[in-house]
């Protein structure tokens, strides 16, 4: 990703291949994946840290010494702003790429004054987890944009091909900030048959389902189907989180493939994204009409 031009953004779970609650191993692990994606590029990248907000947090405090040890220039830091967490950050010397899981004007302001250094504007056009509030990409990044004073936005959510990218910027955008597209390329890990199966979906295939913490999308398969018929027969979201299962079974789903047992979660730009390509070959799409 780096040495195609842009940054690459390693997972909170980057390394981990078991569902575990020992945070320290899991902090190694990222150690582990930052040392080789230094032996790969010297381009800049970040590192997803995504603290547990309002109980016991013992993930992120051996995470961030990690990221401080190994000079991690950025995170992608994903909740509400934490002012004492964002200075400790930029005491170390890392870039902090603010993204809320629901982006509002109040929490942009709030994560400017604590010294973020990027806003993420994502709508609800994104796979992964989704906003509470179902404003699209077109709504969410002109609302931030226009809150905030200095401090640059980057577009995410549906974001997959040269007109998309061209509009990020026309609704006051400084950057992207894409999943879904790279999911979709050679590099990506993602199992060959679910990659095949996107390139034939378009984002009216994908379902819909509440859940904790809002919503979620995947591409149909037994799982999903069932959720569908559960949040339609008036579920409560917990029974449906409960249901869902946690992020192992997107694993069970995208790296092993078995659509059924797990989940594919992918957002709304897959109508646009019609072959796999290279790193490289995406970047050089999204950004045609940006030539230097
Ligand atoms: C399978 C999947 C897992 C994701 N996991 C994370 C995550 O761990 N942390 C995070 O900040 N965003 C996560 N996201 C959200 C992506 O960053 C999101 O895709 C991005 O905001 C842009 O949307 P796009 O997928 O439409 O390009 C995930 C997205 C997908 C599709």
């Amino acid at each position: 990703m780096g040495n195609a031009g842009g940054m690459g953004v390693l997972g909170p779970n980057a390394g981990q291949t078991v569902v575990t609650r020992d945070a320290e191993g899991t902090a190694e692990n990222m150690r582990a994946e930052i040392r080789k994606v230094r032996e790969l590029t010297d381009a800049p990248f970040a590192v997803n840290v995504p603290p547990t907000q309002g109980r016991e947090d013992i993930y992120t405090p051996p995470m961030l010494k990690v990221i401080y040890e190994e000079k991690v220039p950025a995170v992608v830091f994903v909740g509400e702003p934490d002012a004492a967490m964002f200075a400790e950050l930029k005491e170390h010397g890392v870039k902090i790429i603010y993204r809320s899981l629901n982006p509002s004007p109040a929490n942009a302001r709030e994560a400017e004054a604590a010294g973020a250094d990027i806003i993420v504007a994502t709508g609800f056009d994104e796979g992964g987890t989704l906003p509470d509030m179902t404003l699209g990409t077109f709504s969410i990044v002109p609302l931030i944009v226009d809150a905030v004073d200095h401090t640059p936005v980057m577009a995410a959510g549906g974001i997959a091909d040269h007109r998309a990218y061209d509009a990020a910027f026309a609704l006051g955008a400084e950057g992207v900030y894409c999943g879904t597209a790279f999911l979709m390329s050679e590099e990506s890990r993602m199992a060959a048959n679910v990659k095949e199966a996107v390139l034939k979906a378009n984002a009216k295939d994908l379902l819909l389902f509440r859940t904790i913490p809002a919503y979620y999308r995947s591409l149909p398969g037994e799982q999903a189907n069932e959720l569908v018929a559960m949040d339609k027969a008036g579920a409560a979201n917990e029974e449906l989180g409960r249901k869902m299962g946690g992020f192992a079974n997107l694993r069970i789903g995208m790296i092993e493939g078995d659509m059924d047992k797990g989940y594919v979660s992918v957002g709304n730009g897959i109508s646009h994204i019609h072959e796999v390509k290279s790193c490289a070959e995406i970047i050089a799409e999204l950004t045609k009409n940006y030539k230097a």
